[in-house]
């Protein structure tokens, strides 16, 4: 498998395929590779001539307190998975290489950066703009893929892309889940198997919200108790229904929301969630929102 290690090689490479005349997706990971990002990588190798993956743990979105440290690190292993799924080139850049001594500049995505995650990891979203920024800028793709399963930051990379000009498609892919639910995540592999049982109370909530929704209701404080009800044996962080561009807490259920939850499974902080549109035909099956799409079909667009 071909790796980059430093910022400099990686430019050059995505250069010298642009002008190749060849498209490039980006599927950027900190690693620990589930079948989650694997479907990413899938989707790009699919609609792109050459498919790039990142895999960084990026110190600038833990804060002290945070896994840092303990992230599983699974390089060799990762390497294999994404061979296997036809991608062309790993990026792993040296944390020294990526925030160089006297390092300052932070992209920061105002408002949306605030709710939600925001709230309990205020370091977060910056830290995750400023290096998706920057593997942007190194691997200059023409599409990069993120999962909805963490909405907020598909929210706010896709701002940040308009907003910043980055001309770059954002391409947002619906959650892969167990068997039995459990959105796949790499912080998964820290749970006790107790806890991942008590865990499965968050897809069920977010099930359960989902048929009231598709029953008719549209009061956002009765579905949240609801899920709070389905939850209550896990240490809730947050349960919030959002307008799904502005990420805003709606009262009541007019237009795309996300139901978006965070708690903590023993040591374990899991979040999760879904999107919901009431102007859609048809509820009977959990319908994946994309932003992307709505922005697109508002201005006219494809
Ligand atoms: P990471 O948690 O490794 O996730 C990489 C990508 O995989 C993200 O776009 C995430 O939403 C997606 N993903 C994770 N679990 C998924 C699942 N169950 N189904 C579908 N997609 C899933 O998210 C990050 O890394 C980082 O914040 C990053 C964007 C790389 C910046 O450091």
């Amino acid at each position: 498998m071909n790796i980059i290690h430093h910022p400099d090689e990686m430019r050059q490479w995505a250069f010298d395929r642009r002008a190749e005349g060849k498209t490039i997706g980006l599927v950027p990971t900190m690693g620990a590779l589930h079948e989650g990002h694997l479907s990413l990588m899938q989707a790009s190798v699919e609609e792109n001539d050459l498919t790039v993956a990142s895999i960084f743990v990026n110190p600038a979105q833990f804060a002290p307190h945070e896994d840092y440290d303990q992230y599983p690190r699974t390089l060799k292993d990762d390497c294999a998975k994404s061979e296997a799924m036809g991608v062309d080139l790993i990026y792993a850049p040296n944390a020294s290489a990526m925030y160089p001594r006297n390092y300052a500049s932070y992209v920061e995505v105002e408002r949306l950066q605030d709710g939600l995650c925001g709230v309990t990891r205020p370091h977060f979203f910056r830290g995750v703009a400023t290096v998706v920024a920057k593997l942007f800028n190194t691997t200059v793709p023409h599409k990069a893929y993120f999962g909805l399963k963490d909405g907020q930051q598909v929210g706010i990379i896709k701002r940040m892309v308009r907003d910043l000009d980055f001309g770059i498609e954002i391409v947002a892919l619906p959650t892969i889940r167990e068997s039995d639910g459990l959105a796949m995540s790499s912080r998964n592999k820290y749970l006790s198997d107790s806890d991942r049982k008590r865990a499965l109370c968050i897809s069920r909530s977010l099930n359960t919200a989902q048929e009231l929704m598709a029953a008719g209701e549209v009061d956002a404080a009765r579905v949240i108790a609801k899920v709070r009800e389905v939850m209550h044996s896990l240490e809730i962080d947050y349960i919030e229904l959002v307008d799904a561009e502005e990420l805003t807490p709606v009262d009541s259920i007019k237009g795309p929301v996300m139901l978006a939850v965070a708690a903590k499974v023993g040591d374990t902080r899991l979040i999760d969630n879904m999107r919901f549109d009431p102007t859609d035909d048809f509820h009977a099956a959990p319908k994946q929102y994309d932003i992307n799409t709505s922005i697109d079909s508002e201005a006219g667009g494809a």
